[in-house]
């Protein structure tokens, strides 16, 4: 179960770019959190701020009640699963070695050059497969598999990582749109079933509405929605997506005058 709070978090990238502007954000253990935003808004920025991959400039990321910091990234990192766009698998290898892949944050450096995992990975690895249904490919090449078998696999990669917590940035954004409502069904129930907290990163405001206990909104580096699926109206909408209501109705005008 992993808790995780943002106090003041700033982003600023060495090009000048200010990609979070003051965000403050409290996660619940075993909550499912949707980010939406437009493009460039900062929720990539975000998703890569609670694994360490980048460092807020200013403010606190605080994980488990442990500040992130360089020293304590790897342990931290070992309890955070990651699910990819793009599936991230190593092609040629087969599905149980890319999802005991998930294991070796938890290994030393030298049993996981060799790939020598214990049995205990091995059941682990076995048991993440059961559960994203895909047992019976485990020995087939990570390639030959179809994106939404593929995006099974990653996600039983992180669930071999026994995490507490899976981030996932775009994770349906190759996926057609049954494959799509599957996996975030999958996820949504290994939150729900196993208490693994998940942040995902979405462009489809249904999906959001569908699968999230709750969604925040960022606009150009803030937050301007935080709440539940039955909170975002049309007005969190706009706000989100950077047209107020009233902008919104004289754009619809217009296009009804420009049909007349
Ligand atoms: N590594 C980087 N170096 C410099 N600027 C960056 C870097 N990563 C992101 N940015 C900038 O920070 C801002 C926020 O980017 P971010 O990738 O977080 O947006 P996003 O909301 O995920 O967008 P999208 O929906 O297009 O994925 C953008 O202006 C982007 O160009
Ligand atoms: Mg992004």
């Amino acid at each position: 179960m992993a808790s995780i709070k943002l106090s003041g978090v700033h982003k600023h990238y060495r090009n000048n770019v200010h990609a979070l502007k003051g965000v403050d954000l409290d996660i619940p253990p075993g909550q499912f959190l949707v980010i939406l935003g437009p493009s460039g808004a900062g929720k990539s920025t975000l998703i890569r701020l609670l694994n360490g991959l980048e460092t807020p400039s200013e403010g606190q990321v605080v994980i488990d009640g442990t500040e992130l910091t360089k020293r304590n990234l790897r342990s931290v990192r070992a309890k955070v699963g990651m699910v990819f766009q793009q599936f991230n698998l190593v092609d040629r290898l087969n599905v149980m070695t890319n999802v005991l892949s998930g294991r070796l944050g938890k290994r030393n450096w030298f049993t996981s050059s060799l790939f020598l995992f214990p049995r205990s990975d091995l059941e682990l690895a076995h048991k993440s497969l059961a559960r994203v249904g895909l047992v019976e490919k485990a020995w087939m090449r990570a390639d030959q598999l179809s994106g939404g078998q593929q995006q099974r696999v990653g996600i039983a990669r992180a669930l071999a990582q026994e995490p507490a917590l899976i981030l996932a940035d775009e994770p349906v954004a190759s996926l057609d749109p049954i494959t799509s409502t599957e996996i975030m069904g999958l996820l949504r129930d290994i939150c729900d079933e196993q208490g693994i907290s998940v942040v995902a990163n979405l462009h489809q405001l249904d999906y959001a509405r569908d699968y999230a206990h709750r969604i925040i909104g960022l606009n150009n580096g803030h937050i301007v929605f935080d709440g539940s699926p039955e909170q975002l109206d049309s007005d969190a909408e706009a706000r989100i997506y950077g047209r107020s209501a009233s902008s919104r109705k004289e754009v619809r005008h217009e296009l009804v005058l420009a049909h007349a």
